[in-house]
């Protein structure tokens, strides 16, 4: 492959992932500069994509938790949520290995790849309108940058309507709801709640559920 070509990819590849001190959400970067203070060895930084660069599927999540993706580096890692979401893509053989809650369990994603729709920790969890439009560019090229993509997995409204912008539709092109299903360009969105503490606390979200949506998404990538 020509340098040019090489280079090329490389750039695209950035665009995909913020730098570790990337400085585009002032809130933000107050929130990690706290966090370093008081936990120097933790990632305190965007948590970077994770999976198969040849990936079909993409699940994409909300934002990384403080003590989760924040602490660890790796979305979903270390965080409640993570442990419903791990187990079942192991069982539905979107991954393989042990999820053991840290970066070093040698788990490996399988023709998927997990990225959050904000990758710095916000306050409370909740990232503001603004925040999201900053950081979606991030979103559309990490998206953009999977050759094989076919399917796409949103963890929740935010990540729902984040997808949807980021692929330059409107918020409304797609019904949210569990189990939605919509076409997003060539891409299938299905909706799934977020599989946060609260909604498995609450049995808003069940592992059946969320199961489910792991299974429609094999069964789509399967046609
Ligand atoms: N951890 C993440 O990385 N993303 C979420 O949406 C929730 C927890």
């Amino acid at each position: 492959m020509p340098r040019t070509d090489l280079a090329g990819l490389e750039r695209r590849a950035m665009a995909a992932e913020p730098p570790r001190d990337c400085p585009l959400c002032p809130r933000l970067v107050a929130y990690r500069q706290i966090n370093r203070a008081a936990n120097p060895d933790w990632w305190n930084g965007p948590a970077p994509s994770f999976g198969d660069p040849d990936a079909r599927l993409a699940v994409v999540g909300l934002a990384p938790g403080r003590t989760g993706a924040n602490r660890t580096g790796r979305p979903f890692t270390g965080d409640f949520a993570g442990v419903l979401l791990f187990e079942t893509l192991i069982k539905q053989g979107f991954a393989r290995g042990t999820y053991d809650a840290r970066p070093e369990d040698g788990l490996q994603l399988v023709d998927c790849l997990i990225t959050n729709a904000v990758r710095c920790a916000p306050p409370g969890n909740k990232p503001e309108t603004l925040e999201e439009a900053t950081c979606r560019p991030f979103l559309a090229a990490r998206l953009d940058e999977l050759p094989n993509l076919k399917v796409i997995v949103t963890l929740g409204d935010v990540s729902r309507r984040n997808v949807l912008r980021a692929l330059g539709l409107k918020a409304s092109a797609g019904v949210g709801g569990h189990g939605s299903e919509f076409q997003a360009g060539p891409y299938t969105v299905i909706n799934s709640y977020h599989c946060s503490r609260l909604n498995t606390n609450t049995g808003r979200l069940t592992p059946q559920m969320f199961e489910d949506i792991f299974i429609r998404a094999r069964a789509l990538l399967a046609r």
